[in-house]
């Protein structure tokens, strides 16, 4: 097993800043996702892990080893490509064993006997037996993602690189192959990094989540870290419903008190510890639709007054869209409500479920002195020249 370290990693494509600043430790045994919209730098950080770049700058360790400039087969990781890349007219015997024949164990290759041993054990792992004269050509999606799987597994890899391996599937095999990718991961406990763009498959599998945006993580933590102390307005929207009322801070105590342009006043709490709130700066007060109520449970609630838009019964609950001051709001209600569009509502946020958030992403973050994925400049003493 082995802990996998990121320092401050740059990598560009000409002008293309495709990941920058990337800081953060991936446990030992851990399976952690890189989470964000297409283009946000996912597979540009599971290469540089993987080896097959190397970055501008920044380094990158497993345990106390360098590995920055180490190619991709001295790594040992495994890794399931964005699209697969088996080779269709091979078998799928043939398909697994071509990283174990090119493999040398202290410079021996493996004997034609311990392939087969490894291959049939691989595909035990992956719930194919018997199928390894098939070629690839005669498989379902499925069975495909589940040879690729069996590839990255058999080589016995430190790390496992998985690059959205579940996006060609239908919804149910999807569920199914998560599930199978979770008991394999806990079984080994192999070190995983596993791309996606859906939010609810990173919440649903991972230890860790690593959200990005243009080429940043702009937070590193477990999905439930994630959903209830969002580090920027971006991670907040990207994660879970969140509506966002825009203001300026009046008041800085325990709590935030937030001015709002139409007069009402927000009070809620910061999610960045140590962030330096300063009085007259914008921010954003984020509510969870869970986190707004029809009668208020302390009289310091927060007020919400707004137009419904439009509702939509969901069985256990009731989503109710509003309108307040031009921003469109949501809150999840009672099941049983009559509420109907046009009415007037008043709904109460507890004064603790508010999210107060700097504007900004991770520009934000660096003004965190000594910020664990950002650490600011050392401040530069003015000399007189
Ligand atoms: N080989 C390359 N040459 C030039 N630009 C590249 C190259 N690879 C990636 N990029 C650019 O770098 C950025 C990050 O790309 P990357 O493939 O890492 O995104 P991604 O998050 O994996 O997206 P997707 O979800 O669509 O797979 C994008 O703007 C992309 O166009
Ligand atoms: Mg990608």
């Amino acid at each position: 097993m082995v802990e996998i370290v990121l320092e401050n990693l740059r990598k560009t494509f000409g002008d293309v800043v495709a990941t920058d600043a990337v800081t953060m430790t991936l446990k030992e045994g851990e399976l952690s996702t890189l989470l964000g919209p297409s283009g946000c730098g996912k597979t540009t950080l599971l290469r540089l892990i993987a080896g097959f770049y190397i970055p501008d700058s920044g380094r990158v360790y497993f345990d106390d080893r360098d590995v920055t400039f180490l190619p991709p087969h001295l790594r040992n990781t495994g890794m399931c490509f964005q699209n697969y890349a088996l080779w269709p007219h091979m078998s799928v015997f043939d398909n697994i064993s071509y990283g174990l024949k090119l493999k040398r164990v202290h410079g021996m290759k493996y004997t034609k006997s311990a392939i087969d041993k490894r291959v049939n054990a691989a595909l035990n792992l992956v719930h194919l037996e018997g199928l390894g004269e098939r070629h690839i050509h005669q498989l379902s999606g499925g069975q495909q993602q589940r040879v690729a799987l069996a590839r990255a597994l058999v080589i016995e890899p430190d790390v496992l690189l998985l690059d959205e391996p579940l996006s060609n599937l239908d919804a149910k095999l999807r569920m199914e192959m998560r599930e199978e990718i979770i008991r394999i991961q806990k079984e080994l406990s192999i070190t995983t990094v596993y791309v996606t763009h859906d939010q609810h498959e990173a919440l649903s599998i991972s230890d860790k989540v690593a959200v990005m945006d243009r080429g940043y993580v702009q937070q590193f933590a477990s999905p439930r870290e994630i959903y209830a102390h969002p580090q920027t307005v971006f991670v907040a929207d990207f994660i879970g419903q969140c509506t966002f009322l825009s203001g300026q801070v009046e008041n800085i105590g325990e709590l935030i008190d937030v001015r709002l342009p139409d007069g009402q006043l927000i009070s809620g709490t910061s999610t960045i510890d140590e962030y330096p709130f300063e009085i007259g700066e914008a921010v954003k007060c984020a509510f969870r639709p869970e986190d707004l109520h029809l009668s208020s449970v302390s009289s310091d609630d927060n007020r919400v007054r707004g137009t419904v838009t439009r509702t939509i019964y969901i069985g256990t609950g009731l989503e109710v869209y509003f309108e307040v001051g031009g921003v469109s709001a949501q809150a999840l209600l009672d099941p049983d409500l009559a509420i109907s569009p046009n009415d007037q509502i008043e709904l109460f946020a507890p004064r603790r479920e508010v999210m107060v958030l700097p504007e900004g992403g991770i520009e934000a973050l660096k003004r965190v002195p000594g910020h664990p994925m950002f650490p600011s400049a050392p401040p530069t003493t003015a000399s007189s020249a």
